[in-house]
């Protein structure tokens, strides 16, 4: 069920479409929905499904696709280091393993204890000549150095907005 902000939110996006093509718009109201809670379920891909008259594979498909969107719980901050051959070749392996156990989610990512990270490596973001790099969320992160994402970590915790964080790091 969408809330009234919701419903707002979805207006403006739609405002966008013809309204014979309103299935375009699977993407942003996808993102409208998984605010919610950090994760879709399946009354949430309902509602965009009904929304944009589409079928609910078609929603399915769509997230699939899209590392984005997640359908089981995370932090509020899904980590995602690139590890991805070319960051690799400029340390981004060790850093992403070094990270893990400093957050001690195990080698292979996982969600911090206080439910606020979820670490996860993943390929190519689109910053291949600035690794170690990352993504929270949608705010990108380049060049990083252990002591930097700790600070990055550290700031968020203690309630920093990740825009500030991501602007000044
Ligand atoms: S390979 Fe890592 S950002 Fe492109």
């Amino acid at each position: 069920m969408w809330s009234e902000k919701e419903q707002q939110e979805l207006d403006k996006i739609l405002e966008k479409y013809p309204p014979d093509r309103k299935m375009s718009a699977v993407l942003p109201a996808l993102y409208v929905v998984q605010q919610r809670k950090n994760y879709l379920d399946d009354d949430d891909i309902k509602d965009v499904a009904e929304a944009l008259d589409v079928t609910v594979t078609h929603v399915h498909s769509v997230i699939g696709f899209y590392t984005l969107f997640r359908k089981e719980p995370t932090g509020k901050y899904m980590v995602q280091v690139c590890t991805d051959l070319p960051c690799a070749l400029r340390g981004a392996e060790d850093f992403y393993r070094r990270l893990c156990e400093r957050l001690e989610v195990g080698s292979h990512g996982g969600t911090t204890d206080d439910d606020l990270f979820t670490i996860e490596s993943v390929v190519c973001i689109a910053a291949c000549d600035k690794a170690p790099c990352m993504q929270i969320n949608l705010e990108f992160f380049e060049n990083l150095t252990d002591d930097q994402i700790d600070e990055v970590i550290k700031r968020l915790r203690q309630g920093e907005s990740l825009t500030t964080v991501a602007t000044n790091y």
